[in-house]
């Protein structure tokens, strides 16, 4: 199963045309799936573009597109160091009716927090200098721990049931 983009991919790409000027930017996508923003970034004109997926066929697809994609649990697989990692994490709390396919795209662990932790964790080890990473979380995502990151908010949509934010982090 792959995630169909929704309200949370479209504000993270607004997000990103807003904010990031500069083209020549090496940019990660973390969790890329359908590869919908990293083909809404290509198409702006951003071309040093890399995604990271643990889901084996959203890896299939985006290469078939032409786009550089790797199969990766968060930084597995991941060498180097990113001016821009951009992440729509799977963000919820664990619902005990959802099945496993659809829970790997949605559900963040108990709290909605785990595996952005585990991300924030890595990610700083994946940072140039002034590198920054762009993280969606939602009103419905407890527990996340920033540690020494600066954070910025950058955007926010109100939806019926969440609302959603992107945050800046930096060290
Ligand atoms: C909410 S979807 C976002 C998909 C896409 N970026 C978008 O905005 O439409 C979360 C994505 O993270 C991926 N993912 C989940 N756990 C992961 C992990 N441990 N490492 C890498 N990717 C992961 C899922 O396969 C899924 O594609």
């Amino acid at each position: 199963m792959i995630y169909e983009p929704s309200d949370d991919t479209y504000l993270l790409c607004e997000t990103v045309e807003k904010k990031i000027e500069r083209k020549n930017l090496k940019i990660l996508e973390m969790g890329f799936g359908s590869g919908y923003i990293l083909e809404f970034l290509h198409n702006r004109g951003f071309k040093n573009l890399i995604g990271a997926d643990i889901n084996g066929v959203a890896v299939k697809n985006l290469k078939k597109k032409g786009f550089n994609a790797v199969k990766s649990n968060l930084f597995s697989n991941i060498y180097g160091k990113f001016d821009l990692i951009v992440f729509n994490p799977p963000y919820l709390p664990h619902d005990k009716d959802e099945d496993n396919e659809s829970s790997i795209i949605t559900t963040g662990g108990k709290h909605g927090s785990e595996i952005i932790n585990r991300f924030l964790g890595d990610a700083k080890n994946h940072l140039t200098e002034k590198g920054k990473i762009f993280l969606l979380i939602s009103s419905l995502t407890k527990g996340i721990d920033c540690g020494d990151y600066n954070k910025n908010l950058l955007s926010e949509k109100k939806l019926f049931f969440e609302k959603l934010e992107v945050w800046e982090l930096a060290i």
